[in-house]
């Protein structure tokens, strides 16, 4: 798993009010639990999508989720990660994936 921590994702910045180190901490645990890994990288040019995280799942397919910025998002990325990152996304999740090459990408993510 990748979350990004670059110029906007991550940062007190642009989201305040965001707990972002225990976003990390939260994001790092699971990848542990699900049996991956975890780690922080630069800006993925998707800055509008941001808290942007991306997970590679077992059969290598990676998932993009945007606008993890809220405490029940948060908790249905970990949970779904925890359990291994399978095929089927949770409904809380559907509207945070995105695909990064269609532009501009729209989220209709939950606050
Ligand atoms: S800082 Fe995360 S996409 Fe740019």
């Amino acid at each position: 798993m990748q979350a990004c921590d670059g110029c906007c994702c991550g940062t007190a910045r642009k989201h305040p009010g965001v707990d972002h180190a225990e976003q990390r901490e939260r994001l790092q645990a699971a990848a542990r639990h699900g049996g991956g890994r975890y780690r922080t990288v630069g800006c993925l040019d998707v800055c509008h999508a941001s808290n942007v995280v991306v997970v590679r799942r077992p059969d290598g397919k990676r998932v993009w989720f945007g606008r993890v910025l809220d405490a029940a998002t948060l908790d249905a990325l970990c949970d779904w990660i925890g359990r291994g990152a399978p095929p089927e996304l949770p409904d809380r999740l559907t509207a945070h994936a995105f695909e990064p090459s269609a532009a501009p990408v729209q989220l209709t993510a939950r606050p």
